[in-house]
C-alpha cells in the first residue's frame, strides 16, 4: 500500500530541496536545519562527550518517531512486520532513555545542544513501507552500525569504559533492526517486483537531499570544526537523474546494485 505525498503545509524547503517538517519538540530543544549549525566537536573534551551523547540521544528519539509513524501509516502491513516495528519502538525508546541517563550522569541536560531532524525530514516523504525500510533501517541504521562500532573504540580509548560498553549494547540491537528490514525487503521484492521501484524511489529522495545538505569542502560548524568528517549519513554515490517512470526493471536493478542493494536484486531478478 502507499500514501499520497505530503501536502505543502507538511513540508519545508532547505537549500532548494523539500523535506518533511520537523516533529514536535519540547521547548528546551533548539532545532536547526543544517549540519553547520550543530555543535559537533572533533575531540573528546568534556563538552564534546556531552554533545556526542546528546546528539545520539536525539537520534534515537527520531528513530522511535520514524518507526512508530510507519506503524501508524501502514496499518495493513503484515502482522509479523508490524510486530518487528513495535519491538523496534521499544528498543529505540530504551536507547533514548539510556543515553539520556548517561548524559545526565556526565553533567549534561536535555536541550543543551542544537538538534536536527534530518532522518525524519527524509523518511516522512516516503510513501511506501519498502522505501522507509530501505532508507531508515537499511541505510541510516546500517550507517549507525558502523558508527557505533567506531564509537565503542573511541570511548574506550578516552578511558570511559562505561560509555564504550553502552555503545556495544546498542549495536547489538541495531544489527537486528537492519537484519529484519533486509529480510522483509527481500521477501517483499520476491512477492512483488514493484518493491524495487519503491526502494529506488526512496534512494533517489535520500540522494537528492543528502547532496543538497552536504557540507561544502572546508565548511566549518558553529564551534569552528571542519564538518566533512562529521556527516552522520554516508553520502551515496551519484546516480543518473532519470525519471523513475522511464526506468526498465534492468535499469532499476542496476541502480540498486550501485547503491549496495545487490543482494536484494539478486534474489528477485533473473540472472540472464
Ligand atoms: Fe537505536
Ligand atoms: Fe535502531
Amino acid at each position: 500500500m502507499s500514501l499520497s505525498s505530503p501536502s505543502a503545509d507538511k513540508t519545508k524547503t532547505i537549500r532548494g530541496v523539500t523535506l518533511h517538517r520537523d516533529p514536535a519538540r519540547e521547548a528546551c530543544f533548539s532545532v536547526v536545519e543544517l549540519h553547520k549549525d550543530l555543535h559537533d566537536y572533533d575531540d573528546m573534551s568534556d563538552i564534546s562527550r556531552r554533545q556526542r551523547l546528546h546528539r545520539h540521544m536525539h537520534n534515537e528519539m527520531q528513530t522511535l518517531e520514524i518507526v512508530a509513524q510507519s506503524l501508524a501509516d501502514f496499518p495493513n502491513a503484515p502482522w509479523e512486520l508490524r510486530m518487528q516495528l513495535a519491538r523496534q519502538c521499544w528498543d529505540e525508546s530504551r536507547h533514548s532513555a539510556i543515553l539520556y541517563r548517561r548524559l545526565r550522569e556526565m553533567g549534561g541536560r536535555k536541550g543543551e545542544f542544537p538538534v536536527m531532524n534530518y532522518e525524519w525530514g527524509v523518511t516522512q516523504l516516503l510513501d511506501s513501507m519498502a522505501a522507509r525500510l530501505a532508507v531508515q533501517n537499511r541505510t541510516f541504521e546500517g550507517g549507525e552500525m558502523d558508527l557505533l562500532r567506531q564509537q565503542n573504540g573511541m570511548w574506550s580509548v578516552a578511558g570511559d569504559d562505561q560509555t564504550a560498553e553502552l555503545m556495544d549494547a546498542l549495536l547489538a540491537d541495531e544489527v537486528q533492526h537492519v537484519r529484519y528490514a533486509n529480510r522483509w525487503l527481500k521477501q517483499m521484492a520476491r512477492e512483488n517486483p514493484r518493491t524495487l521501484l519503491q526502494v529506488a524511489t526512496g534512494i533517489q529522495v535520500l540522494q537528492k537531499i543528502t547532496a543538497a545538505l552536504a557540507p561544502e569542502p572546508g565548511e566549518v560548524n558553529a564551534v569552528g570544526v571542519n564538518l566533512t568528517e562529521f556527516t552522520h549519513v554516508e553520502v551515496l554515490t551519484n546516480v543518473d537523474d532519470r525519471k523513475l517512470a522511464e526506468f526498465t526493471e534492468r535499469e532499476i536493478a542496476e541502480l540498486l546494485r550501485k547503491e549496495g542493494f545487490g543482494s536484494l536484486v539478486a534474489s528477485s531478478t533473473p540472472s540472464t
